[in-house]
């Protein structure tokens, strides 16, 4: 088997959901809260590489209680969404970029690569068999899709797992954010840390999610929907979001992120965004920001515009930044520059401007 590449043959589910429970669910999907008839699986193992592939009917799945992942949480996902156009082909946004992040997660988390030709399959088996789940009817509505792997050996051992399950799960969404493009808060939190040199932030590992839990609620408690993470030993260079990305747009045109340091995720959306910068008149700036560089340039009013950016939340306009001691506030929160350039990803996204960039895949 080993070398061979998978299929992901079809096992429909006897139940799938009626046409009126489909109507219901995708009348007001929220985020993540429903998942379709179907998901992708696939096993590994040491011994025979990847196999038994298929896509079979959505349900739990049977779990010994030593497996791995569940002690020692080797394991990584990834996020990505398919979205139906005006003429109700159904596309993917560069599921390319995801597939090579998965592997690059796979590295680092010790568990096995999956060849990019074999993630597309199970994406695309698992988009056709549910085709019926992608939202239409414009809005923002998509199909995100939910690919992971963990450690599914039975072993206690501190090693890396010698058998894995890939899966794929998909869940119709609305915006990440219940109040869509109304700006959020941010928390700047200095008594957690997200990621150090030499650990895992540049993995898309679920771990890295779980450590930033206190910290986002340490955010709620002083009302931010989010928490911004500075790097942790030397506490001089801004990161990134709990699980997204962070930009600044300057009154004079530049639009700058932190530098990919291999303690933040380098988003997909992040990447698109920069590549796409020029074609809206800004100039992209990708560099190290010190806290003091990077409140300053809001407290200054150089940077009145800011937001944070993911696959599930697309664009987010940020209000403002708070921290222990002060409070940052953007003079344009939700402003022209910050729009026109969401709007530009959802148009590439929805089809309705040229994908000059070659990034969208058709699946069907
Ligand atoms: C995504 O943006 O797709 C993520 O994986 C991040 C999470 C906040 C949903």
């Amino acid at each position: 088997m080993r070398g061979m590449s998978l299929s992901f043959p079809v096992q429909r589910t006897s139940h799938p959901r009626t046409a009126e429970q489909l109507a219901q669910i995708l009348a007001d999907p929220g985020f993540g809260e429903y998942f379709t008839d179907h998901m992708a699986v696939a096993v590994w193992t040491k011994d025979v590489g990847w196999h038994d592939d298929r896509i079979e009917p959505y349900g739990p799945f049977q779990m010994d209680p030593a497996s791995a992942v569940l002690h020692y949480a080797q394991e990584i996902f990834e996020g990505m969404k398919a979205y139906r156009h005006a003429d109700d082909s159904v596309w993917l946004f560069r599921p390319e970029a995801n597939a090579a992040r998965i592997n690059t997660s796979a590295d680092r988390m010790m568990l096995p690569r999956i060849d990019e030709a074999d993630f597309l399959a199970a994406i695309t088996q698992l988009v056709e068999t549910d085709v019926r789940w992608v939202p239409g009817g414009g809005g923002e509505q998509s199909l995100y899709l939910r690919p992971f792997m963990f450690a599914s050996e039975v072993f206690l051992g501190v090693r890396a797992a010698q058998q894995v399950t890939f899966s794929v799960i998909a869940s119709p969404v609305g915006p990440y954010f219940t109040g869509g493009v109304q700006p959020v808060d941010i928390w700047v939190t200095d008594t957690y840390a997200r990621a150090g040199v030499g650990g895992t932030g540049s993995a898309k590992c679920g771990g890295n999610y779980a450590a930033s839990l206190i910290a986002q609620y340490e955010g709620y408690d002083h009302g931010c929907s989010q928490v911004l993470f500075i790097e942790a030993a030397d506490k001089d260079r801004i990161e990134e979001l709990g699980g997204m990305n962070v930009f600044l747009v300057t009154t004079d045109g530049r639009l700058i992120t932190p530098a990919l340091t291999g303690t933040i995720l380098e988003g997909v959306t992040r990447g698109s965004i920069l590549t796409v910068a020029a074609e809206l008149g800004l100039k992209a700036e990708e560099r190290r920001l010190s806290p003091d560089e990077f409140f300053g340039l809001i407290e200054d009013g150089t940077a009145n515009e800011a937001f944070s950016c993911g696959t599930a939340a697309v664009l987010t306009p940020i209000g403002g930044f708070k921290t222990a001691t002060a409070e940052y506030r953007l003079a344009n929160p939700a402003g022209e520059q910050t729009l026109a350039i969401r709007n530009h990803i959802l148009d590439i996204q929805y089809g309705r401007t040229a994908d000059t960039h070659g990034w969208m895949r058709r699946v069907c």
